[in-house]
């Protein structure tokens, strides 16, 4: 049967509420059905001397880590017993012809309200590595998220030596403060949120900060600190995982070398780096051996930080590697070098090594050739509010953010998904802009004119099927930023990324269509783009959005949707019953 698999934690036993596996009658041949409970409720976490109270699921934080074969079938039953609406997106799960699983609040699903429950059931096929779950209601994702762990399909195995162990880094953000409470602040104020406390590796924020370590006796059982295991000579296969609010994150280790076999549940061309960049969204899975002399070795992550004069949590979170021979030793563990917040060419070097492992199966041609712009805004004061308290922006504005000129605003009446399988009306509009209104020099100096977006709920149609190539064209307004933009329902090609102005000229020559890496959130460079290709072939209402959660709460959004095709297989399976409703 399955236990939860937490072998990093030194102290923690983690309890599933109920964890039922059974054979499925549906799925493949040796699939199984994992049944799951996940209790939304608050618990109280200290944290940097401090005790908050968050939401979590089962109590935990972080949250549970599933484990699946590809293939197997998940039916997580969620119960709110906390105080907020919420939901559960199923982070880079393609979720074929289930979009009603998938999570976003007012896109696929109405909120589950305090006391009420839904359950998640789809299938996970083709994908392999890791992935991660999370709330998708206002900024709950802070403590309410975990892994989600897909081992290869029964009866095969890794595309490169059974690791000697496996251990999850889920890489995290913490506030000295409700996570609500900061975006409900900031929404009223028109500011951008406090940043965050602290970050943190599987929940804790490590030796580097105040009231890490209380004393000898603490420090001797490293409460405040996750420890990774290592004997010499194995070989471990690290999960990492960017599960942070707002911030793409460094991760490095003392002294070792990381040999790169994945990202986003799709297997990579293994390449060799000693420092991982990831964006809000993203995994990596990395071999590490234990080559090095026995001891202790500390893994950290601090901010990649791209965009310009913004605050940012400058602080180092860490853990540590030791060697099973090391585990008494009271020596320090060696630090590692982190690159400059600002290392944009590390960042380009990593994110250009990644290649498919397999031949890719992009498409060549294309029906769809979007251009969307992505980045910032300010838009002046509005004359009903109170300037001194409602626009506490740069030179009394507010923020906001776009794709093509388009805020996005999601209903609150009706689910996107629902209003379009039952064709009801004046929820969203057809017509978001395949390109932006107005052709101007994006990450030049841009007219103060075109900062101010409109607000729209507005989708882009897609047939069934229909070969989709979308650039995405980071925007200096305000500031140029790296985004990491992540596709819900879909893995994609990324088929190039530069800087500047994407020229269609002289650009395509770059593409890359033999062997891009899939994946479901891109970080589009810094004042840069990214082209990433896909096929619709998984009909539904998908939202596409930056991971900054600041971003996406100031409107940097839109969502496809896509037609279903012919026939029962080509179309999106009917609701199931316990679908949560707005009304
Ligand atoms: Cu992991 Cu819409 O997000």
């Amino acid at each position: 049967m399955e236990l939860p698999k937490h072998p990093h934690h030194s102290l923690f036993i983690f309890v599933f509420g109920l964890v039922l596996v059974f054979p499925s009658a549906l799925s493949w041949k040796d699939a199984v059905t994992h049944v799951h409970q996940f209790v939304i409720q608050e618990a109280s976490v200290k944290r940097l001397c401090k005790t908050q109270h968050v939401m979590t699921v089962n109590g935990m934080y972080p949250g549970p880590t599933l484990e699946i074969k590809n293939g197997d079938t998940l039916s997580v039953k969620v119960i709110n017993k906390g105080k907020y609406n919420v939901t559960i997106h199923w982070h880079g799960v393609r979720q074929m012809r289930t979009g009603w699983a998938d999570g976003p609040e007012f896109v696929t699903q109405c909120p589950i309200r305090p006391g009420g429950s839904y359950t998640y059931r789809f299938t996970v096929r083709g994908q392999e590595g890791t992935l991660w779950w999370h709330a998708h209601s206002s900024w709950l994702r802070a403590t309410v998220y975990g892994a989600l762990l897909i081992q290869p399909r029964e009866g095969t195995n890794f595309p490169f030596a059974k690791p000697d162990r496996q251990s999850t880094l889920l890489l995290g953000e913490w506030w000295n403060a409700n996570p609500v409470d900061v975006v409900r602040e900031a929404t009223r104020t028109g500011a951008a949120p406090n940043i965050s406390d602290a970050y943190t590796i599987n929940g804790q924020p490590g030796d580097l900060y105040n009231c890490s370590t209380q004393g000898f006796f603490f420090s001797l059982i490293k409460l405040n600190t996750v420890v990774v295991p290592i004997s010499s000579g194995e070989t471990n296969l690290l999960r990492v995982v960017n599960s942070a609010m707002n911030q793409p994150l460094f991760f490095t280790i003392a002294n070792h070398k990381f040999t790169v076999v994945g990202a986003d549940a799709s297997y990579v061309k293994p390449f060799t780096t000693s420092v991982l960049m990831l964006g809000p969204g993203q995994t990596t899975d990395v071999l590490i051996s234990g080559d090095q002399p026995a001891g202790r070795y500390y893994m950290a992550a601090r901010a990649y930080q791209s965009a310009q004069n913004a605050p940012f949590d400058n602080t180092t979170t860490t853990a540590i590697l030791e060697y099973k021979s090391a585990a008494c030793s009271s020596a320090n563990p060696i630090m590692p070098r982190l690159p400059a917040f600002n290392d944009t060419p590390t960042v380009t070097a990593f994110s250009t090594s990644f290649r498919s492992r397999e031949r890719a199966l992009v498409p060549a041609q294309i029906d769809e050739s979007l251009f969307f712009t992505v980045g910032l805004g300010l838009n002046n004061c509005p004359p009903n509010f109170n300037a001194s308290q409602q626009c506490q922006g740069p030179n009394g504005t507010r923020f906001t953010a776009s794709m093509n000129n388009v805020s996005f605003s999601l209903p609150s009446n009706f689910s996107l998904l629902q209003a379009h399988i039952q064709g009801i009306r004046g929820v969203f509009t057809s017509d978001f802009p395949a390109a932006p209104p107005r052709v101007f020099d994006y990450t030049g100096n841009v007219s103060r004119s075109l900062w101010q977006p409109a607000t729209g709920t507005k989708l882009y149609r897609l047939k069934y099927g229909s070969r989709v190539q979308v650039v995405l064209q980071d925007t200096s307004i305000v500031t140029p930023e790296n985004h990491p933009i992540h596709l819900h329902g879909y893995d994609f090609y990324i088929i190039a990324e530069g800087f500047g102005n994407y020229n269609p000229k002289t650009d395509s020559s770059k593409f890359n269509l033999v062997d891009p890496p899939l994946r479901n959130t891109a970080a589009v460079p810094v004042g840069g783009w990214a082209v990433i290709r896909f096929v619709a072939d998984n009909p539904g209402v998908w939202l596409m959005h930056c991971h900054l959660d600041v971003h996406i709460t100031w409107g940097l959004a839109m969502a496809f949707l896509v037609e279903d095709g012919v026939g029962k297989l080509e179309a999106i399976e009917p609701p199931p019953e316990d679908l949560p409703i707005c009304s």
